[in-house]
């Protein structure tokens, strides 16, 4: 009897199947009701008394290694079939999602390239500044009301440090820095102390302007910003100054784009007028000149500042600031660019 255990343990050794249908077989020929492990119990009766423990130990193994020997084949089997049947290794990866250019950097990055083809350099200055290069060397005079025009976010401890109000600081440091001809655009973040709606918040985005030459003269500021308004708008596009006053140019101008929400019939973002404001100009102060050791006898030039966002909301329609600052992807992937 050992003998034909040993015959069967070596079988089931080296027993392999392929398929559901060969190890089921198997089991039957084994462990099923007439199978050979029954007979063996049946012929176990039969053994004399001294050697069952022997063979009963021996039927034991032989029992448990046909059971696991099944498991294992059937284990094999399953993993088989299951990555045949998740992985199709023909279909193609996931791709991996890309996000999108927030509007702001798409305008902005818009603005530059209008520019530059103009013939403007990209300069940038801090976002920290002091009271001079913000205010003071641009002619707003000491204790003037013109500083209550931009409501400025000091640090308490020392006044003199504020948190820039408009980029035209960065053009002090441009004239301070470098010599005339100077044709520079300036784009950054500015901050005022502002109660935030849809119409006003207190970080936004400027572009400044700047071109100092001998014979600079409004008609050219006109032409510029008429060649801009047409690119960044279409070609279509008409603007219009209007007289204004700001402390570092003189004249002063504001300059409005036909409302293209409404198409220049009247709406409550062009507050029914057609026309909405997009950027303050005018040709430099002979003041500003001099503060920043610019020969005011020899140069002129024009200055200029736009709000991004403002921008932003003409070409795309959107109406409400807040949407820019709230980083909800549902707003941010409509805007696609190339730039
Ligand atoms: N700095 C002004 C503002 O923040 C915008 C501006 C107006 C800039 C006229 C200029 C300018 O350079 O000439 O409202």
């Amino acid at each position: 009897m050992i003998e034909k255990i040993n015959k069967y343990l070596e079988e089931t050794k080296e027993f392999a199947a392929t398929t559901i249908d060969e190890i089921e077989s198997f089991r039957i020929k084994y462990m099923g009701k007439k199978g050979f492990i029954n007979d063996l119990f049946s012929e176990f009766k039969n053994v004399p008394r001294e050697n069952k423990k022997l063979v009963g130990q021996k039927l034991n193994e032989l029992k448990i290694s046909i059971q696991e020997k099944i498991n294992a084949l059937k284990e094999n089997l399953e993993d088989k079939t299951e990555s045949r049947s998740e992985i199709d290794l023909s279909l193609p990866g996931d791709s991996l999602k890309l996000g999108s250019r927030h509007p702001i950097s798409i305008v902005r990055n818009e603005i530059i390239d209008i520019f530059k083809r103009l013939g403007f350099t990209v300069s940038e200055g801090p976002e920290i500044e002091d009271d001079w290069h913000v205010f003071s060397a641009l002619n707003f005079p000491e204790e003037h009301p013109a500083r209550d025009m931009q409501d400025t976010f000091f640090i308490e401890t020392n006044p003199d440090i504020l948190l820039r109000t408009h980029t035209s600081s960065v053009q002090v440091r441009v004239m301070e820095n470098s010599n005339p001809p100077i044709r520079t655009i300036s784009p950054g973040r500015v901050f005022r102390n502002e109660a935030i709606s849809a119409r006003a918040h207190c970080i936004f985005h400027q572009v400044e302007g700047l071109y100092i030459d001998e014979n600079v003269s409004f008609a050219d500021l006109k032409q510029t910003l008429l060649y801009f308004a047409k690119e960044m708008f279409g070609e279509k596009t008409e603007i219009r100054l209007r007289p204004s006053y700001f402390p570092f140019t003189e004249p002063s101008a504001e300059m409005d784009v036909a409302c293209n929400i409404c198409g220049g019939k009247g709406c409550n973002v062009c507050k029914y007028t057609g026309w909405l404001e997009i950027l303050g100009c005018g040709m430099v102060d002979p003041n500003v000149l001099e503060s920043s050791g610019i020969d005011s006898n020899k140069y002129t030039g024009f200055a200029f500042g736009m709000g991004i966002e403002r921008i932003t909301m003409l070409k795309y329609g959107v109406k409400d600031l807040r949407l820019y600052f709230e980083n909800d992807v549902r707003f941010l992937n409509q805007f696609k660019s190339a730039l």
